[in-house]
């Protein structure tokens, strides 16, 4: 197979990252997707930084000798400050793999409409200090508010959205203190795109929301271009594995994905 017509593999803990899926799809409508979201584990937002990096080995094996993708695309925080530097290290040189962090990073430090920015995600990516670092080092005027909120990723897996319960979730982790002064948040966690609508309810619009989706997109599209790896030709059906077949995955795909998909079951760890 010539590598432009390789699929693209992108992985998540488990419906998140069909929010990114969604945007490259977009964006490169002639690409083959091969998604992967590690139902069987999710949330990884509560795991060590081993574990989650053990799963993201094998998931990305899977993407590469079975699936044989030309690229890889960690759609998931929290698999990207636990295993970002593990996997570029091992697949340096021979297929591109990008994470979700550094072009949301971009994306707030180009904007120099924001001077105080609150972050909000799984307690892995908060403990990990990944976004707290990038931004000293690259913006220090900038005042960044980082906030653990880990109900929220299992809250919208179970299909918890646009509803009472996820709107007093909302208000009790929003309200807090160190968030009464911010002008953007960071949404680091690739579940919280469903819930994008009532956050900026709560703040009422004044608040500037980032998401990952579309700058990923936009990152993965000029590293293809950049490696020559663009598909302009044909597109081959996307795939989308699961390691647990769950109801709520199945009902919720449509409205991360915005379309209906076939979800397959694909137990890597048996
Ligand atoms: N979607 C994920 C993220 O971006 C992870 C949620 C979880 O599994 O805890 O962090």
């Amino acid at each position: 197979m010539i590598k432009t017509q390789q699929p693209i593999g992108v992985f998540d803990s488990g419906i998140g990252g069909l929010t990114v899926a969604a945007a490259i799809s977009r964006l490169l409508p002639h690409e083959q997707l091969i998604y992967f979201g590690d139902t069987a584990h999710v949330p990884y937002g509560d795991k060590s930084v081993e574990l989650i990096g053990s799963y993201a080995e094998r998931i990305t094996e899977f993407l590469l000798d079975e699936q044989k993708c030309k690229a890889i695309v960690i759609a998931c925080n929290t698999a990207s400050a636990a295993a970002y530097s593990l996997l570029r290290d091992r697949y340096k040189g021979s297929v591109p793999v990008i994470n979700v962090i550094d072009p949301m990073i971009e994306a707030v430090i180009a904007d120099d409409d924001i001077k105080s920015v609150g972050i909000i995600a799984t307690k892995t990516t908060i403990a990990s200090g990944i976004y707290q670092e990038k931004f000293s080092r690259r913006k220090p005027q900038l005042l960044f508010h980082p906030l653990a909120t880990p109900l929220l990723a299992s809250m919208i897996e179970e299909g918890f959205y646009n509803d009472n319960i996820s709107s007093a979730v909302l208000e009790e982790y929003l309200s807090h203190e160190s968030f009464k002064s911010i002008d953007g948040l960071v949404l680091a966690c690739t579940h919280y795109p469903l819930i994008k609508k009532e956050i900026d309810y709560f703040f009422k619009s004044k608040v500037k929301l980032f998401d990952s989706a579309e700058v990923v997109a936009s990152k993965l599209k000029k590293i293809l271009e950049a490696e020559s790896l663009i598909n302009s030709e044909r597109k081959d059906p996307n795939r989308f594995y699961v390691s647990d077949f769950t109801q709520s995955f199945e009902h919720s795909t449509k409205i991360f994905f915005g379309k209906q998909v076939k979800l397959e079951l694909m137990n890597l760890w048996k």
